[in-house]
């Protein structure tokens, strides 16, 4: 019988945690995609992408996007418009955490 009640809050916490997780994705709080701050946001990750594999992309504009809090400072997801050589259009989700003393760090370029 306690055997049984163990499990059953373990499932209890296991289900509250994955929904808890997935709840924050939706409780990203939305950026203003014509806010300065989150231009240069946008702007760092298309540079350190450029650096990192030698692209030329271009920022065209930042579409819309999301932040969230984590321990480590504010993740940006961001849906950003880029040029590729000067020649098409691309959509790109990018992730940019910035720790709290200010400082930019490239998770993902998608
Ligand atoms: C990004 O934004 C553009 C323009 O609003 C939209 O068409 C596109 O579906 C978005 N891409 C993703 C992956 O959300």
């Amino acid at each position: 019988m306690a055997k049984f009640v163990l499990l059953t809050s373990l499932s209890i916490l296991v289900i509250a945690f994955t929904c808890s997780s997935a709840m924050r994705v939706l409780n990203e709080t939305p950026i203003d995609p014509n806010d300065p701050k989150v231009v240069k946001i946008a702007k760092f990750a298309v540079d350190e992408r450029n650096k990192q594999v030698r692209t030329k992309f271009e920022l065209e504009k930042v579409n819309a996007g999301g932040t969230e809090t984590i321990p480590d400072g504010t993740v940006y997801q961001l849906n950003i418009s880029v040029i590729e050589s000067e020649v098409y259009f691309t959509t790109r989700l990018v992730a940019v955490l910035v720790h709290p003393d200010g400082s930019k760090e490239l998770k993902s370029f998608e």
